[in-house]
């Protein structure tokens, strides 16, 4: 463990300067943590790596479960002042998407599919600066399922990482994972999302299928327009989807 931070330390470092990395054994959630020092005015870059979190967050407030050995959970946190936040989370997935394996889809606007499951999730979390000023705190909060699990009990069954890459392990995933995701903010930060829209199309798992929203409208989705917004055909014509849950209706 201390020679992959340390390795991961200097490839970071590289992109950003000062950046630190830390693995721990056991926390609550690394997002949870990173939020806590931001809020006690503790805003350096840094990666935050756990073994096993035992109270992992997932989206709209679900839970993120992941065992020691059989998934990766890590934070990256740093001040960015984009001119536009729309589509950080979808650039971030095709950071991570690409890192990965050429099946690794994105499924708007948050997940990571292979073959319609679930493989991981992001969690975007951002903190004003105590002190104020144009820059928010920002924590990409990152979980990857290494060994399958159970399907009980998840709308969208999950997906095991060594299903496609037999060896992985958490430490070599996150050195190949983590450098493209800190790229992806930094880019991000400068470029907004124009850059990452090609590459999100290329890997959009609900592309030219039948979605339903989560206000109940059906219809097909289309890409994402320049903001990242989804494109969804409805009877009431195209519309552009900023906030919204979607899932996929069977065939
Ligand atoms: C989702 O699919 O709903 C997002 C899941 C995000 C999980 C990661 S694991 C590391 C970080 N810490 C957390 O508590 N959550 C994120």
């Amino acid at each position: 463990m201390d020679a992959m931070v340390e390795a991961l330390r200097q490839q970071l470092d590289a992109l950003l300067p000062g950046l630190a990395v830390e693995a721990v054994p056991e926390i609550d959630s690394t997002n949870t943590e990173l939020m806590r020092r931001a809020r006690a005015g503790r805003l350096g870059p840094v990666l935050l790596v756990a073994e096993r979190q035992t109270a992992g967050r997932g989206r709209l407030g679900r839970q993120w479960l992941g065992e020691p050995g059989s998934s990766l959970t890590f934070s990256l946190g740093l001040p960015l002042a984009p001119p536009d936040w729309s589509g950080l989370s979808l650039a971030v997935g095709v950071a991570v998407a690409e890192a990965l394996h050429p099946a690794v889809q994105l499924k708007w606007p948050n997940d990571l599919w292979v073959q319609d499951r679930k493989l991981g999730g992001i969690l975007i979390e951002t903190a004003a600066p105590p002190e104020g000023g144009p820059s928010r705190f920002t924590i990409v909060g990152i979980g990857l399922n290494l060994a399958p699990r159970d399907a009980q009990g998840y709308a969208t069954p999950p997906f095991g990482l060594r299903e496609l890459l037999p060896h992985a392990v958490a430490g070599t995933v996150l050195q190949q994972v983590a450098a493209p995701v800190l790229q992806a903010m930094l880019g991000f930060e400068q470029f907004g999302f124009a850059p990452f829209q090609a590459r999100f199309q290329a890997r959009d798992a609900l592309a030219g299928r039948a979605v339903r929203l989560s206000d109940g409208t059906n219809g097909s989705a289309h890409g994402v327009d320049g903001q990242g917004a989804l494109l969804v055909h409805t009877a009431a014509g195209m519309k552009a989807v900023a906030t919204a849950e979607v899932s996929v209706r069977p065939a």
